[in-house]
């Protein structure tokens, strides 16, 4: 059985966020179940870099939305990848979505309805002698491909799902546009795709995708609230019998302690020592003796780190310390920046590090997730495979990964982590005093990490859910 699994980054090809991660770890985790995932990507360049010579040629455009275009056929990183090599769209150097000045290309919904439209060319006509049977949309960068099978006549001979991995993005154009996008005008209306007055990409797919899902049960029910689906939860709400939270795995050979090349290897807690020792060393850190969180993001309003630097000085206070690993938003950074002049106990380093990412889980007493919405999440999931207890809020995916140290489940001896609520400095100061009393307690501590680190966080619980649903969806 056939899919073709399209978005706009894929690990190990080209990441921004966790969206790359379950992309590219969709294909390995379906294959068992019968599912060949072939996967769609822009021809960027580092991933026209990864392709090399080994690429054939499987279709042509002479003009696709402003030049020529080729779709390439190719094997890489174990991928099986179909790649849309347009060079007006996408032979861009630096970031994926932002010009220089840190803003969105204009031109990102040509750049993305193009991706979309090729997909559903793919679907409808078929492209190296294959056709899929499933689309399977991420995001707002893929969501326009019901709309081209439905204008191309060829919505009934595949079925369509999209994943929902961030509702924030919409993907928004113009009015204006339409044309320009291939966009047929039957589907610009307050019903379709239409957004007060203009063109949202998002929303054409949670129209007219057959099937919708979300990366976590919690998000799912969340998104169909004003307070987290972005203006688009009527829209979820109207098609609540047709959406499905599964929650993500994460890549278990890649974050596996007991391998990890980039690592101590460790098979027990107690054997994370020497990494907890030699984080401190690398960020300069002169140990407190108390617990060893880790912070490891995007550095923007979704997550929570505005509040964490509130509640920073009472957990330096009770003994604890903090090493963070982010990018984003520069006013964010340069209050991070500040906190670490201002704290010995904070140390800080402003960018992209895959490597240094496993060193800190590794090294980790603890990592901390204090994200306003998190549609799964995935830095909790590194966090318990390596035993670093996460301390998260209550919200989308981290409310269905962690289980909470309260006197209840710490009787009962499930307890995985921390967690709080609402996204305040009071309640996040309050669990990380939770965290220095547990971590205190050296027996408690050391059977939470045991839990924590045997609990389940691959694909073997959702790649059947996904399964089922392509199976459901697929024609006859
Ligand atoms: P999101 O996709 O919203 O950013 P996730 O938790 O799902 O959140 O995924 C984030 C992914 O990006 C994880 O694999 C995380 O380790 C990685 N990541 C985020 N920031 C950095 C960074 N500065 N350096 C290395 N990895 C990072
Ligand atoms: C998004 C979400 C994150 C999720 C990831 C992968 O980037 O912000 O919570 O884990 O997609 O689905």
């Amino acid at each position: 059985r056939h899919v073709l699994s399209v978005a706009s980054e894929c690990v190990p090809l080209v990441k921004t966020g966790g969206l790359a991660d379950v992309v590219g770890a969709l294909p390995a985790a379906l294959a068992p179940q019968g599912w060949r995932l072939r996967t769609l990507l822009p021809g960027y360049p580092a991933v026209m870099r990864k392709l090399g010579r080994k690429a054939r040629t499987v279709r042509e455009e002479s003009d696709l939305m402003g030049g020529p275009a080729r779709l390439l056929s190719a094997r890489a990183a174990g991928l099986e990848l179909l790649v849309l090599d347009a060079p007006h769209l996408y032979e861009r150097e630096g970031a994926i979505y932002l010009g220089p000045d840190g803003r969105d290309w204009p031109d990102n919904p040509e750049r993305f309805a193009a991706l979309s439209w090729m997909a559903a060319t793919i679907a409808a006509e078929g492209a190296d002698s294959w056709r899929p049977e499933v689309l399977h949309l991420h995001d707002w960068q893929a969501a326009f491909a019901p709309v081209f099978l439905r204008d191309m006549g060829a919505a009934g001979s595949v079925g369509s799902l999209l994943t929902v991995h961030n509702i924030a993005f919409h993907g928004i154009a113009p009015a204006s546009r339409l044309a320009e996008l291939r966009l047929p005008a039957w589907g610009f209306h307050a019903g379709g795709f239409e957004y007060y007055g203009k063109i949202n990409a998002l929303k054409a797919g949670l129209v007219y995708a057959d099937r919708l899902s979300t990366v976590s049960p919690t998000y799912a029910r969340e998104l169909m609230r004003p307070e987290f689906g972005m203006g688009l939860e009527g829209v979820l709400r109207s098609r609540g019998a047709d959406l499905v939270g599964i929650l993500n795995g994460i890549d278990e050979t890649a974050w596996d302690p007991q391998t990890d090349p980039q690592i101590s290897n460790f098979a027990s807690p107690k054997r994370k020592r020497p990494n907890r020792k030699a984080l401190l060393a690398e960020f300069g850190l002169a140990d407190t003796g108390g617990p060893l969180a880790v912070v490891i993001s995007r550095l923007t309003h979704q997550k929570g780190l505005d509040v964490l630097l509130e509640a920073l000085p009472a957990f330096i206070a009770r003994g604890g310390q903090l090493a963070l690993l982010g990018s984003g938003d520069s006013e964010l950074e340069t209050a991070w920046l500040l906190a670490e002049e201002a704290m010995p106990q904070v140390a800080v380093r402003i960018g992209y590090d895959e490597s240094l990412s496993h060193r800190m889980m590794a090294g980790g007493d603890a990592v901390i997730v204090p994200s306003r919405f998190e549609p799964c999440g995935l830095t909790q999931l590194y966090g318990l495979r390596y035993g670093a207890i996460p301390v998260v809020s209550l919200t989308g995916g981290l409310a269905d990964t962690v289980i909470p140290a309260n006197d209840a489940a710490l009787t009962a001896g499930v307890a995985t982590g921390l967690q709080f609520h609402p996204v305040e400095r009071d309640a996040l100061a309050g669990a990380l005093a939770q965290l220095c009393d547990l971590y205190a307690d050296r027996r408690t501590w050391n059977r939470m990490q045991r839990r924590a680190m045997a609990h389940p966080v691959g694909w073997a619980a959702s790649a059947p859910r996904y399964a089922a649903l392509y199976e459901s969806i697929a024609p006859a």
